[in-house]
């Protein structure tokens, strides 16, 4: 099969991307890119052999030799951005969180359907080792059923808000920008969420930082069980590492065993072999950082092609975990139980 191109717009975190560029065997490879930093532009072309790069994201769009496009524009952008790319016909990898609101999902998801166009949400918790293993045993049903499941985006974020400033002026709204790989993390292990009550407060950590910074969730599943996200956004010296580093941590009570930390406790025996998962790769070396996790999405964005395949998330389930965090917000103003949206 002929390589896809590959167009990104936006150099942060969708950077990774470029490293596609350094494997000559992948099936889709960066052609274009687009960003509003000269800097990042110049890197992908001198450093990567990307062909095109501009400041407008719309040429971009208009090229033939883009198949696909990745979005990773700050939060508060997606809502113009996604339409703009289905609209141009592309196949679409859009980085956590996918929208915001519930008027912009439904648009987002409409344009899907309507267009027939592949389109992903970048969960890169789902390329976490330690949580493939996890959901490995799960569904080899090694704790039964699931009756309680918790996790939370726990991150130290002054450092990333000075380099970030979008982050404080948008504001991003950590609910939607960190909650989403939690959130993701619970709906891939115990499915849709029907009902949520939240907390929150601004811990006045992060300097201007202006809505709430933490956040607790609890939420109950369609299937029954229960479930608590936490979202800690306003932690003092203490850096997201991966789940060993203990700021993601994911805790599943199941009706005969129980996983707790990294360690997949199976009717009470500690399972450190389940953890022997092979990380992501390119080209034989090791993808470091958020990368990792993104890297792999490209790859299986050309077999879903490829094959006719939905991809998984795709919109409708990247909606339907947008809706908890709306349901969350809803839940803080009212002071009530909030029922979760499913149905796009
Ligand atoms: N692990 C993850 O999945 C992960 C990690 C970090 C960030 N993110 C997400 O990625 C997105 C970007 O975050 P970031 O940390 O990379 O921010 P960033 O500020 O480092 O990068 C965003 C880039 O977008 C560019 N940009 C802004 N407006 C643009 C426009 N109109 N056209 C083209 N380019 C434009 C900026 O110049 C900047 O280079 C956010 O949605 C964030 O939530 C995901």
């Amino acid at each position: 099969m002929k390589q896809l191109g590959l167009g990104i717009i936006g150099l942060g975190v969708g950077r990774g991307a470029l490293l596609l560029n350094e494997d000559p065997e992948s099936p889709i490879a960066v052609r274009a890119v687009a960003d509003l930093d000269s800097e990042r532009l110049e890197q992908a072309t001198s450093e990567y052999g990307v062909a095109f790069a501009t400041t407008d994201y719309r040429e971009l769009l208009a090229r033939p030799d883009v198949d696909v496009v990745g979005v990773f524009t700050p939060d508060h952008l997606h809502a113009e951005h996604l339409p703009a790319t289905l609209e141009a016909g592309k196949h679409v990898i859009c980085t956590k969180p996918l929208l915001t609101t519930l008027d912009d999902c439904d648009n987002v998801v409409g344009l899907v359907r309507r267009t027939g166009l592949k389109f992903v949400v970048a969960q890169t918790w789902r390329f976490i080792p330690h949580i493939i293993a996890v959901k490995q045993a799960v569904d080899d049903g090694r704790i039964g059923r699931i009756s309680l499941i918790e996790t939370g985006y726990i991150h130290d974020l002054r450092g990333v808000c000075e380099k970030t400033p979008w982050r404080v002026t948008a504001p991003q709204n950590f609910l939607f920008g960190g909650g989403a790989h939690a959130i993701d993390c619970l709906r891939w292990f115990a499915g849709n969420v029907s009902e949520v009550s939240a907390f929150a407060m601004n811990s006045g950590v992060i300097p201007g930082y202006p809505i709430e910074d933490i956040w607790i969730l609890n939420l109950i599943f369609e299937s029954g069980a229960l479930g608590r996200v936490l979202v800690m956004c306003g932690s003092v010296n203490n850096r997201s590492e991966g789940l060993a580093g203990g700021n993601k941590h994911l805790q599943i009570y199941g009706t005969e065993g129980t996983i707790t930390g990294i360690d997949i406790g199976v009717d009470g025996t500690p399972q450190h072999s389940n953890l022997e998962v092979q990380p992501p790769q390119v080209a034989g070396a090791l993808i470091e950082g958020p990368a990792a996790g993104l890297v792999p999405h490209f790859s299986k964005m050309a077999d879903w092609i490829k094959n006719d395949e939905t991809p998984d998330p795709d919109v409708v389930e990247g909606a339907r975990g947008i809706a908890v965090a709306v349901a969350a917000q809803e839940s803080l103003k009212t002071g009530r139980v909030v029922k979760v949206r499913n149905d796009f």
